[in-house]
């Protein structure tokens, strides 16, 4: 049903925003299961509250909503919300699932009124499921093409009202018209670290966890800004607390595992801390090539471009540049030096402001 993004990477990468192997089984136990459960996103809460809200005293089913963000932010859970806000049954697929318009028209003509379609990935959906989509969004209804050639004809299908609910973490590859046929979408943000202290407590009840705040706080802290990272750092600590102390979560604790599973105070692990030494000491902090900082850290240009870049950008550590990237002053500073006089840039507000 999903196309998994866990091969893309290495496994057991413990700060990936992804899910990791086997991670989908306890993730399903720690998704929030309504709105008021939904932790963080006050935003994309409210306005998602007021569109089902409204919809449910009309009585008809809402418009069909796009979720958008990175991995890891809560997009397949608001969806499954969505469904349950509405006492609706939820069908579930993927872009990448959805190869052939067939795939699609089947799985349309089995919903009865009222059904959240959850399209994962929609971004990836092929051309002309998508193009069934449109009618099926704007008319319920579809296009079956029968017969090949000259003979072909098109027998239209009558289809249930429905809610299409779509994720992306690309809105920017959505084509334009199957963008307009949302009425509503929700930009997810990065949590801030007080929500997800929340996000970690909530999970350590249900896991039978003995957390305190300051654990808590040490874990939300690490955890860049992404609830699933935070919930692995909680099993990670947990598993430490079990083996190597009486079970309970405190500061030291997470601060002693934490260190085990080399994460940072800023949730930087072993490979961002390498990019960014190389850059600083071997580069003096850039302008430098990411293919050549990749080759400095022996890593791959995409997993450099991909995995760790864009934790150190939106943290506020690396810019990138026309002519390649670039340390900023709170890089050196992480790293324990002192920035040249001149730093080179002025990469405005951060995460941690
Ligand atoms: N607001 C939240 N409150 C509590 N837990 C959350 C919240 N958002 C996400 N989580 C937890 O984070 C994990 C990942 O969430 P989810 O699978 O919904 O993310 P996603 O945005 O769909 O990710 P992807 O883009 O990789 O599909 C889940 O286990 C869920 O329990
Ligand atoms: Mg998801």
């Amino acid at each position: 049903m999903h196309d998994d993004p866990v091969t893309e990477f290495e496994p057991e990468e413990t700060l990936s925003a992804l899910p990791q192997q086997g991670e989908r089984d306890v993730e399903g136990t720690l998704r929030p299961r309504r709105l008021d459960e939904f932790v963080g996103q006050p935003r994309v809460r409210e306005q998602l509250q007021l569109v089902l809200e409204s919809a449910r005293r009309r009585g008809v089913p809402p418009d069909h909503v796009l979720l958008s963000g990175p991995p890891g932010l809560g997009k397949t859970s608001l969806a499954m919300i969505i469904a349950a806000e509405l006492d609706a049954a939820i069908r579930i697929t993927s872009g990448p699932a959805l190869e052939r318009a067939g795939d699609l028209a089947a799985m349309l003509s089995n919903l009865v009124e009222g059904d959240v379609l959850f399209i994962d990935e929609i971004h990836r959906i092929a051309r002309p499921a998508e193009e069934m989509l449109y009618l099926a969004m704007e008319d319920f209804r579809v296009d079956v093409v029968v017969g090949k050639g000259p003979g072909a004809t098109s027998i239209p299908l009558e289809i249930a009202p429905f809610t299409l609910v779509g994720a992306t973490t690309r809105s920017g590859a959505l084509t334009g018209p199957l963008r307009d046929r949302f009425g509503f979408t929700g930009h997810m943000e990065f949590y801030s670290a007080e929500e997800l202290e929340l996000v970690v407590r909530r999970s350590a009840t249900i896991l039978d966890i003995t957390l305190d705040t300051d654990g808590a706080a040490e874990i939300a802290g690490r955890s860049r800004g992404t609830p699933r990272i935070a919930n692995r750092l909680l099993r990670r600590v947990r598993d430490y607390a079990e083996v190597r102390a009486d079970g309970t979560v405190d500061r030291d604790v997470a601060r002693a595992a934490l260190k085990v599973y080399d994460v940072d105070e800023l949730g930087l692990d072993r490979l961002d801390r390498a990019v960014l030494s190389a850059l600083v000491k071997s580069f003096n902090g850039g302008p430098v090539g990411v293919a050549t900082l990749a080759v400095a850290v022996g890593e791959e240009t995409t997993t450099v471009e991909e995995v760790c870049e864009p934790y150190l950008v939106r943290a506020g550590m690396l810019a990138r540049t026309p002519r390649g990237r670039v340390a900023t002053a709170l890089a050196w500073e992480h790293l324990g030096l002192t920035p040249p006089a001149a730093t080179p840039f002025d990469v405005g507000p951060t995460l941690f402001d």
